[in-house]
């Protein structure tokens, strides 16, 4: 039994990394973690080139991933939220598997699950629901292909202002816009998935999940 994990995050050792590596071994199984990052991956043309070959003909690594989709037993998916929805390199992933659909369903019975970084805290009344957005992209993609979602994991990850220099000072910092105007790097603090013990005991609730479907 093989489960694959393919994060959409750009950065090194994200949260979303972290949290996917944490899920991948908490299923006991033969794991694969892909960073997008490292590959090349167009979104979908639409062209319907892959209906009869259940082969993308874009000449990139998706066709390779699409690949290491269809020969893995479970697919956990995790990607991050710029702009309150899922990162285009997770959707360009999600997109390229469409080949796997044609007359076959190659991805259909396979448990799934998504694990969504999001800067936004959960339950916040005036801003986006960024987490939700993620989530429902991933979940949405596994339902339409006949998967069997088991679950999802939302990580408290950090908004950009935290280490681009300027978060304490500038008129656009998402930390005001998240904390109020009197918020700082330091008030706020920096979100690790390693430090909250909830994510790491959530991280190995999900990989005992996709086990579990594994067996049943
Ligand atoms: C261009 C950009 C826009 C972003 N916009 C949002 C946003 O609208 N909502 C949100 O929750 N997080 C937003 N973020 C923050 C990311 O979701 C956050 O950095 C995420 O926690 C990073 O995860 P990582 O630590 O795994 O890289 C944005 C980040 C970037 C780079």
């Amino acid at each position: 039994m093989k489960v694959l994990g393919v994060s959409g995050s750009p950065i090194k050792d994200s949260n979303t990394d972290k949290a996917l590596k944490a899920v991948l071994e908490a299923t006991g199984l033969e794991t694969e973690f892909i960073k997008l990052i490292d590959y090349k991956v167009e979104p979908c043309r639409a062209c319907l080139g892959c209906v009869n070959t259940n082969k993308c003909v874009i000449k990139d690594d998706g066709v390779m991933l699409a690949e290491k989709a269809k020969e893995a037993d479970a697919l956990v998916i995790a990607g991050f939220t710029p702009y309150s929805t899922i990162d285009a390199r997770t959707k360009a992933f999600i997109e390229r598997l469409y080949p796997l659909r044609h007359k076959n369903g190659f991805m259909a019975g396979k448990p799934g699950a998504a694990i969504i970084t999001s800067a936004i805290p959960e339950g916040s009344k005036e801003l986006p629901p960024a987490a939700d957005m993620g989530i429902n992209a991933v979940m949405f993609y596994m339902m339409e292909e006949g998967m069997r979602f088991v679950g999802s994991l939302k990580v408290q990850g950090n908004v950009p202002c935290v280490r681009c220099g300027f978060g304490d000072d500038c008129k656009m910092s998402g930390l005001k816009m998240m904390y109020g105007e009197m918020a700082t790097i330091n008030s706020v603090g920096i979100k690790s998935f390693e430090s909250s013990p909830e994510n790491i005991e959530a991280a190995k609730n999900l990989g005992k999940q996709i086990t579990e479907a594994l067996k049943s």
